[in-house]
């Protein structure tokens, strides 16, 4: 385990060559100065530089950026609600937004303890009529269903129609759901479709080529059909285009009656999940994507 004084460096890779004892002072980085520029040699090593990212986060973190972070609120608020001298530390009344607050610090606001979590992850199953939207005139969004604190930060990772069900995943850690949803990544999807016309070997072939859909120019990429039964079949996809799998069906003058997303990468809808149930997903989960 690397250690900064008696303090660990958690998930670093522990190889030999980043594995050498080094002494350093974390340099002051809001200085341009201290930069690395292509031109100048390294500042610092990678590792010491992990180690540097490492301490800021953990240790330190403006008042304004404490107060957003915990509430959900905006900068803007935060400092509003700084000045009206609602927000202490260890005690004492703290109104200055760039006062940096130490990690053991306590913070509470009007009474009330603020206390940092970290991204959240989560695996839900989505139930029918409800909208993957922060908000909905006419339907229930699946965020009424989920009771975490932060819910105004998390999105979902892409989108599932109205009347599809199964696996979705929310998050409030932007890189982690772009790794899944970027087209660059062409993230394997598993949709469990019921159809309404007879399914044949023909369809199969056609899903591999590649279909055109009403209104785009270029067509689906390869995508496996795997039929379960007349009317019941599984779809690999890797793509993520608007209402993909019932476009792909129309394409093929069928009909998807029922719809349900099974897996998303290697990841599994939990068989445990009623609609509407969610759970946090594991590390190894979220290292996945
Ligand atoms: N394809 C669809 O047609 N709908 C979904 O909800 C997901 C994929």
């Amino acid at each position: 385990m690397h250690t900064i004084g008696n303090k660990p460096i958690m998930g670093m890779s522990h190889t030999a060559e980043h594995d050498q004892p080094f002494n350093f002072e974390y340099p002051d980085l809001e200085n341009p100065k201290n930069y690395n520029s292509k031109a100048d040699k390294p500042v610092m090593t990678e590792l010491q530089y992990a180690a540097y990212l490492f301490e800021k986060i953990k240790t330190t973190m403006r008042l304004d950026r404490f107060v957003s972070e915990t509430t959900g609120m905006s900068r803007k608020e935060a400092t509003k609600v700084l000045q009206s001298a609602e927000v202490t530390i260890d005690g004492v009344v703290q109104k200055k937004a760039a006062l940096q607050v130490p990690d053991d610090a306590k913070v509470m606001w009007n009474n009330e303890p603020l206390e940092l979590i970290g991204p959240t992850y989560l695996m839900m199953h989505k139930p029918l009529d409800c909208v993957c939207a922060n908000h909905d005139s006419r339907h229930r969004t699946i965020f009424t269903y989920l009771d975490v604190p932060n819910i105004n930060k998390l999105h979902t990772v892409g989108r599932l129609d109205l009347d599809t069900t199964g696996l979705l995943l929310i998050t409030d850690d932007g890189q982690w759901s772009h790794r899944i949803t970027s087209p660059k990544q062409q993230c394997l999807k598993i949709y469990h479709a019921w159809v309404s016309e007879p399914l044949i070997e023909e369809n199969i072939k056609a899903f591999a080529a590649g279909l055109e859909l009403t209104g785009e120019d270029k067509p689906t990429a390869p995508a496996l059909l795997e039929i379960l039964n007349e009317r019941e079949a599984l779809v690999h996809v890797h793509e993520g285009r608007y209402h993909q799998v019932r476009r792909m069906f129309a394409a093929i003058g069928n009909n998807v009656e029922k719809l349900h997303r099974e897996q998303v990468g290697s990841l599994r809808l939990d068989a445990d999940l009623a609609p509407g149930e969610y759970r946090v997903l594991t590390a190894e989960q979220v290292a996945l994507f």
